[in-house]
């Protein structure tokens, strides 16, 4: 019978669970990784929204006078070398003074000095309220048109108040690639610990599910073992009744049959009629020992339904090697027979090595199935005593009438459109030889 699971079920057992594992290990890092660079970039954001307010409200405020706010060069002079040695430097690429109707007052861009925009909602908001903003900035806007070159700039912004306390508003750009790389270093933190975390993790794992596996395949194998014992009772059952009957009914009817047949005998001269009753008895009787030797079969048809027919035919030789018989099983194994072919070929072999056991007196025994041209053959080739077939065909002798192994192959083989031949001299040995056609 099969065993259900050996070491290679585990083994694949623990390497799906592995892969699963590095999937879920992969996922929970990627996840991660994205978590803390959105919380680094927010971080990011949030405290150049702040520089922007404590430079606007420190730097800037302090130094708005009347001079700068008018356009006056040398203000604008001051005030650029103030900005450029203060803010304009690490990621801080540009700077933008607004007044609220939308002019520029100052930028380190000269050319956008005196220039007029229109502010959008959420400046303004900031020159209401003082609210201190940042946000991605919109490269496509005029008033951005030369802080293009920079790649992604995020725009931070607040309010600061001029001379006259008038609120203005205070801008610095800032490269985006710096908001980035402070997420992408939270998270690098953050990896060693994680990442060994999870490997940890992963591989105390790995034992325990070997293991589990392991338990796993011994309940399978426990569990085979049931099964197997299981079939192995009701088998030993079945071929205890099956012996029984073989030994007891069958032998007695056989017996029945052959009495029947010498009674027929001696009553032939003086009453032809109870001859005839009596031989017809006979027959009948012969007829059940047949039905009744192919019921044995059925019930106990050894491990045909169960191993197929090779190990049959192994089951049927074995017991005859035990009595010191040289076996030999030659078997195709590519042959696909149906289920009604293969019966018939035990039972053929089966029949056949009754014969041989009961009166070849045979060294050795070969038994062959294989394909031919015609179909599929079954030898059962004895080197025993061998017998003139001719001389006990059926009927011929009247001695021969007890005997029905023979009639028994030949009945099952034509009803299965098989062909039977036995082939058998005396001191030559016997063949059997089944042909199922194709
Ligand atoms: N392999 C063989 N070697 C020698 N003689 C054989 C062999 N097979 C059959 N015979 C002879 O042929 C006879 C008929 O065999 P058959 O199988 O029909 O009857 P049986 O074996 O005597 O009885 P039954 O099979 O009914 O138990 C046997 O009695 C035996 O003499
Ligand atoms: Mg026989």
């Amino acid at each position: 019978m099969k065993r259900l699971g050996g070491e290679s079920s585990v083994s694949a057992a623990v390497v799906r669970f592995a892969l699963a594992g590095l999937v879920a290990v992969a996922l929970v890092g990627v996840a991660s990784f994205l978590l803390m660079r959105n919380i680094g970039n927010t971080e990011a954001t949030d405290n150049a929204s702040k520089l922007n307010r404590v430079v606007g409200i420190g730097v800037v405020q302090p130094r708005l006078t009347e001079a700068l706010l008018r356009g006056d060069p040398e203000a604008l002079e001051r005030f650029d070398r103030l900005m450029k040695r203060t803010v304009l430097r690490d990621e801080v690429i540009r700077v933008k003074l607004w007044d609220a109707d939308g002019r520029i007052i100052y930028s380190d861009e000269p050319r956008l000095i005196g220039d007029t925009f229109e502010l959008g909602d959420e400046e303004l908001e900031t020159l209401a309220e003082g609210t201190a903003d940042a946000e991605v900035s919109d490269l496509s806007q005029p008033e951005n048109r030369f802080d293009t070159g920079f790649g992604k700039l995020l725009e931070a912004y607040s309010r600061v108040s001029g001379p006259e306390g008038e609120p203005l508003l205070f801008e610095t750009y800032q490269r985006y690639s710096s908001i980035t790389s402070s997420g992408n270093s939270l998270w690098l933190a953050f990896a060693p610990a994680l990442v060994i975390g999870l490997v940890l993790l992963y591989l105390v794992q790995l034992p325990l599910a070997t293991s589990l596996a392991r338990r796993v395949r011994e309940r399978d194998r426990e569990r085979v073992r049931l099964l197997e014992r299981a079939v192995d009772a009701s088998d030993r059952e079945r071929r205890r009744i099956a012996g029984d009957l073989h030994d007891g009914a069958v032998q007695d009817l056989a017996g029945v049959s052959l009495a029947l047949d010498a009674a027929a005998r001696r009553m032939g001269e003086r009453d032809p009629e109870a001859a005839d009753s009596l031989r017809r008895g006979a027959e009948q009787t012969r007829g059940s020992v047949r039905s009744l030797r192919n019921l044995l079969v059925e019930i106990y048809p050894p491990s045909l339904q169960r191993a197929g027919l090779r190990s049959a035919l192994e089951d049927l030789l074995a017991p005859i090697s035990a009595r010191g018989i040289e076996t030999e099983l030659d078997f195709e194994p590519e042959l696909a027979l149906d289920f009604e072919s293969e019966a018939l070929v035990f039972r053929i072999t089966q029949e056949a090595l009754r014969n041989v056991v009961k009166h070849a007196v045979a060294g050795r025994v070969a038994v062959a199935v294989a394909g031919v041209e015609r179909g599929t053959e079954l030898t059962v080739a004895d080197d025993g005593r061998g017998f003139d077939p001719g001389a006990t065909a059926a009927g011929v002798e009247p001695e021969r009438e007890g005997h029905i192994g023979t009639d028994l192959m030949a009945d099952l083989a034509s009803e299965a459109g098989a062909e039977l031949a036995v082939d058998s001299a005396p001191g030559r040995g016997t063949t059997v030889r089944l042909l199922l056609p194709r």
